[in-house]
């Protein structure tokens, strides 16, 4: 069993760097400078972790207002020998019922290609071209999540 966490203090916020630091600087060699950026620390900008049933944080993700009724997520990561059980959905499902408490219209991501299938299991469609972020090929993928009236 998981348990969500909505970041609220520092320590728990260390938990999820780590998480990131060994997943996208160690695993995947993205540089620490455009990992670490200045949306971590805004105040519009929250992080959850997910603890396993040990209570060791297994895995993270950002997510934050991009305007125009879309959040946008970011950071998604969990740790290599936690993947494969179920841990990256039940963090977009936390996500995504959030933004459906606050009436977001939709969600929003640059998915890492190798994850496409993965964000189009949970109903994410992509959108436009593919292209180099952190010499890491992305494409952008959107879900609607705004109820019909
Ligand atoms: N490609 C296709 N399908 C995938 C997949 C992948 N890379 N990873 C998981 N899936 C599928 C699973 O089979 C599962 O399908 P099911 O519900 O039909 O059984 C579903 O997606 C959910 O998988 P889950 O176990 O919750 O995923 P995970 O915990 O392994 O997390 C990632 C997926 C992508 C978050 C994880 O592999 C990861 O952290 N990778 C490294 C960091 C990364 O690339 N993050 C994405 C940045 S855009």
């Amino acid at each position: 069993m998981y348990q969500i966490i909505m970041i609220h203090d520092s320590q728990q916020l260390e938990q999820a760097f780590h998480i990131r630091r060994r997943v996208f600087i160690d695993e995947q060699h993205v540089p620490e400078e455009l990992e670490m950026d200045d949306y971590d620390h805004q105040a519009d900008t929250r992080h959850i972790l997910l603890l396993d049933d040990q209570g060791q944080a297994a895995g993270t993700a950002r997510f934050r207002p991009y305007g125009g009724g879309v959040l946008k997520i970011e950071r998604v990561a969990v740790m290599a020998n936690q993947r494969g059980q179920g841990a990256g959905r039940r963090i977009m499902e936390a996500i995504e019922a959030e933004g459906k408490r606050e009436k977001y219209d939709s969600l929003k991501l640059s998915a890492q290609l190798h994850a496409k299938s993965f964000y189009e299991g949970l109903g994410y469609q992509a959108k436009g071209p593919i292209y180099l972020d952190a010499g890491i090929e992305h494409v952008d993928m959107f879900k609607q999540i705004s109820q019909e009236p």
